[in-house]
């Protein structure tokens, strides 16, 4: 039996919350004692939440379920935290009205009064983050930062002092950690380095030399990352191809490529993160690229139809917020047999300790070595 509780604690009650997708066999809950702390000092504190309440990086929505009566406004990166907040919302019997769901994406609120900031892994996320917020941010503002002591380190405090103001931490409680900022509107703020835009070396193909845009936070933003090199050097491209899906697309170096050397190609970009469909999308148009894409952001292949792709490209992730699995990966896979018509391919780079091998063979009943080095595999597997 599952003894896990799914219900977080607050000052202001108990809140259900369960993270997205739902998964009976996951036991790991949608908060953290970091959430906790934030929450509990806001009471203690009594800090006013009249005003424009704005959460950002809120990993499953624990904090803007457990704020909504202040009708907070909450900014994240993540598909699948967003969908995780409405579920909880509705758990918790909120309107979906009463939080305000802004993406990364989007422009941020005028005015901010309360700003608390789930910190995120990417320094350089919390950096755009609080560079893009900033400006909103005034004197009286009330700016609380939280985390597990392990993700908050000098830099992250260094980049609160840098952006808003005279920073502190609190003392550790259960591992985690507050960050503590009181805002200095006088500060001379650096310009916002992202996106960031850079060439790609020689030697990988279509795109060998081209420009590549990231935007703060995507996977690998500022080089080219050892394995989709290797993918890189290994594409299925030039074979006519007409309905291709670049899932878990991050910058979109993996789709340009190939929609670069097969102009007839119709390229989905594909991912969890609006950072990165929003950097695929300007990878692919600084490459003037021709031929038709799509760019959405969503959860693998939701939405696709059935038997619908002739190709599907993935380097999937094995960190899932913090937590390391496969299940991303599987489901990535089971997605991609989904969509895949008779014969089509799904084409699949890894690190091969990860035995890809095995999943591909138990889903597809099979899987061909396409190339290989001391790190990395690339495997296609074909759908009958
Ligand atoms: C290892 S990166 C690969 C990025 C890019 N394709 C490359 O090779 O450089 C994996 C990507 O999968 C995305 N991702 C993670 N979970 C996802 C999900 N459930 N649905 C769609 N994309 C997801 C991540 O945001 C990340 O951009």
């Amino acid at each position: 039996m599952n003894e896990r509780s799914d219900r977080m604690t607050t000052p202001w009650g108990e809140r259900a919350l369960t993270r997205f997708p739902e998964d009976p066999r996951d036991r790991l809950r949608a908060w953290d004692a970091s959430d906790e702390y934030l929450l509990r000092h806001l009471a203690d504190q009594e800090v006013p939440l009249s005003g424009t309440v704005v959460v950002v990086g809120d990993r499953w929505g624990a904090l803007v379920t457990a704020l909504a009566a202040h009708r907070p406004v909450q900014i994240t990166d993540s598909h699948l935290a967003r969908e995780a907040t409405l579920a909880n919302l509705a758990r918790n019997g909120v309107a979906p009205g009463s939080v305000r769901l802004l993406t990364t994406q989007d422009p941020p609120p005028g005015r901010i009064d309360v700003l608390l900031v789930r910190v995120p892994k990417s320094l350089a996320l919390l950096e755009d983050q609080l560079l893009r917020l900033a400006p909103a941010v005034h004197e009286g503002t009330v700016v609380v930062g939280t985390g597990m002591v392990k993700e908050i380190h000098t830099s992250t405090l260094a980049l609160f002092e840098r952006i808003i103001g005279p920073t502190r931490t609190s003392l550790a409680e259960k591992k985690a950690r507050l960050v503590l900022s009181t805002p200095d509107p006088r500060r001379e703020r650096p310009a916002n380095p992202w996106p960031l835009s850079y060439a790609l070396p020689e030697g990988i193909g279509a795109l060998s030399g081209r420009t590549v845009v990231n935007h703060a936070g995507v996977f690998c933003a500022d080089r080219l990352d050892i394995g989709t090199r290797f993918f890189l050097q290994h594409l299925p491209a030039g074979r006519g191809a007409r309905q291709v899906v670049d899932l878990g697309c991050g910058n979109g170096v993996v789709g340009t490529a190939v929609a670069l050397a097969d102009p007839d190609a119709e390229v989905l970009f594909t991912d969890e993160s609006f950072q990165a469909v929003a950097s695929a999308e300007a990878t692919y148009r600084a490459n003037g690229v021709p031929g038709h894409a799509e760019f959405r952001v969503g959860d693998g292949l939701a939405g696709v139809p059935d038997a619908s792709v002739d190709l599907v490209l993935n380097n999937p992730p094995f960190h899932s917020h913090q937590a390391t699995t496969d299940a991303t990966a599987w489901r990535m896979f089971t997605g991609a047999k989904r969509v895949l018509r008779p014969g089509g391919e799904l084409w699949v780079v890894g690190n091969r300790h990860l035995g890809y091998h095995v999943k591909l063979r138990r889903l597809f009943g099979n899987s061909r070595l396409v190339a290989s080095d001391h790190k990395f595999v690339v495997l296609k597997a074909v759908k009958r």
